[in-house]
């Protein structure tokens, strides 16, 4: 067992101060921990659905640095008189942690009127594979993992707008991890990112955020969850959907004509969204290939990284 280093500043490989989807720390030249925490109220009523998405949301930053989850601790905040729903709603977020091939190692509550749950994770990964967010190259192709929608698809579930069985799509997304194989983290991919609260575009904001490149975003491309463009033209969109519409924006160029019931799906606030992967463009196909037999059936290769001018916007909808 070699000794650990002394705590340096040095070691800290990410953190949130970059934006980085989790903070990793250097342990040895070949071993890193991934350390992420994530919780959320509930967007289901079935209190062992809202366990499983809540958690596959939490551990899903692990993965999106390319590492794997180790230990997992709940963090609850619950009405003492709901336990028996607090007891489902662990039992589902175990089953997930389970899944992820980690453990459930305790956790803490507190009592709260309104309902919380999620995870702090801590995972492993290689010191030299992390996966950054925030290194695009020209000419790779950027792929999404799962469509969007299920910040429109949820709101209009708690305003009663839809039954349960129309979001049965949407539900079985959120609560698929965002687990991609070896064989995947294997391929040369550049940068990689979860699609969570800044939506779809403010999530690839982040990834060219002060570098020379943009991207180019085939609209027709990108995958949306059925139902919710009907939804959104009904005027169902979650407050943080509209906020991220007035915050990145400025970013992108619309070269096409788009309604506002569609425009606003690319900034919908997302839970346990899918992972926006940017790839050499001549493994696209095979990163395509493994994703679909992952269980990833909706995936596609929706644009391209190119260089950006500084008066150019960052992001064209084209
Ligand atoms: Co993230
Ligand atoms: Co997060």
């Amino acid at each position: 067992m070699k000794k650990l280093n002394h705590i340096s500043d040095t070691n800290l490989l990410s953190s949130f101060e970059n934006n980085e989807d989790a903070a990793t720390y250097r342990l040895s030249n070949d071993m890193a921990v991934v350390f992420t925490t994530d919780f959320i109220t509930p967007i289901v009523d079935d209190p062992f659905t809202f366990g499983q998405i809540a958690a596959a949301n939490a551990l899903s930053d692990i993965f999106a640095m390319g590492g794997k989850p180790l230990l997992a601790l709940n963090i609850v905040c619950f009405p003492a008189d709901r336990l028996d729903e607090l007891e489902e709603i662990i039992r589902g977020g175990w089953e997930k942690v389970k899944e992820a091939g980690a453990i459930v190692a305790g956790g803490h509550s507190v009592k709260d009127n309104e309902p919380k749950y999620g995870l702090a994770v801590l995972g492993l990964v290689h010191p030299d594979k992390i996966i950054r967010n925030n290194k695009c190259q020209e000419g790779d192709s950027l792929i999404l993992t799962k469509p969007l929608g299920t910040g429109i698809i949820s709101t209009a579930l708690k305003a009663g707008e839809i039954t349960v069985s129309d979001t049965q799509e949407a539900i079985s997304w959120m609560t698929k991890l965002n687990n991609i194989s070896d064989a995947i983290l294997k391929l040369p991919v550049n940068s990689m990112t979860d699609i969570t609260g800044f939506g779809f575009l403010g999530h690839l904001s982040e990834m060219l955020k002060d570098s020379e490149f943009g991207a180019d975003i085939v609209i027709d491309k990108v995958p949306i969850l059925k139902g919710a463009i009907d939804l959104s033209a009904r005027d169902i969109i979650p407050g943080g959907s509209l906020s991220n519409l007035k915050y990145f924006s400025c970013e992108v160029e619309k070269r096409i004509e788009l309604d506002f019931a569609r425009e606003i799906l690319f900034y919908d606030a997302q839970t346990s969204g899918g992972l926006l992967i940017s790839i050499e463009e001549k493994d696209a196909g095979q990163l395509l290939k493994l994703l679909k037999e992952e269980g990833f059936s909706e995936s596609r290769m929706v644009g391209n990284i190119r260089k950006s001018g500084a008066s150019d916007k960052k992001i064209r909808l084209i």
